[in-house]
C-alpha cells in the first residue's frame, strides 16, 4: 500500500482503484463517460482529487440500485466543479430514485407473475402468454400478422 500520496490531496488511478474497490478499468471507463475528472502529470498519468472517491461512492451505490450510468451523469452535473456529493446531495438523489424504483419492482413482479405461468408451459404462444405478448398489445393493433409486417420487403 502507498502512504506517500496519501499525504497530498491527489490519488494515482491505482490508489483510487485500491481504496474504492473500484477496478482502473471502471474507473477510466467512469472518466470517459464525465463521471470523474482527472488531471495528467508531465508524464500523462492520472491524478485525481481525494474528493473523487465520494464521487465513486455515489456512483457504486447508485449503480447497486439500477440507476443507470446516463442519469447519474445527469445528477452529477448539478454539482458545482470541484464539489462533492454531500449526505444532502445523496438524500435528495434517493429520494428522486425511489419512485423510479418501486416502479421497476412493481414492473418485475408482474414479470415474475407472468414468468410463474410460463413455468412448464412452453407454449409460447402470440395468444396465451403474457411474456411473448405483454398487456396483448399484439391484440390492441387489431388482427393481422403484425410480428411478420416489420421487416423490410424482400426482393422479388
Ligand atoms: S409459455 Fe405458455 S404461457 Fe408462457
Amino acid at each position: 500500500m502507498s502512504t506517500v500520496s496519501w499525504k497530498t490531496k491527489e490519488l494515482t488511478i491505482g490508489e483510487l482503484a485500491e481504496r474504492s474497490g473500484v477496478p482502473a478499468s471502471a474507473l477510466r471507463f467512469y472518466e470517459r463517460q464525465g463521471l470523474i475528472r482527472s488531471r495528467r502529470t508531465s508524464g500523462n498519468q492520472r491524478r485525481y482529487h481525494r474528493t473523487t472517491l465520494r464521487v465513486v461512492a455515489f456512483i457504486r451505490a447508485s449503480q447497486t440500485v439500477g440507476i443507470p450510468l446516463a442519469v447519474i451523469g445527469e445528477v452529477l452535473a448539478f454539482l458545482p466543479e470541484g464539489a462533492t456529493p454531500t449526505p444532502e446531495f445523496w438524500v435528495r438523489a434517493s429520494d428522486c430514485w425511489r419512485e423510479e424504483l418501486n416502479a421497476r419492482i412493481e414492473r418485475l413482479e408482474r414479470m415474475r407473475d407472468l414468468f410463474t405461468e410460463c413455468i412448464g408451459c412452453g407454449c409460447l404462444s402470440f395468444e396465451q402468454c403474457g411474456l411473448v405478448n405483454p398487456r396483448d398489445q399484439l391484440g390492441q393493433k387489431g388482427g393481422g400478422p403484425h410480428r411478420l409486417n416489420t421487416g423490410p420487403p424482400t426482393p422479388g
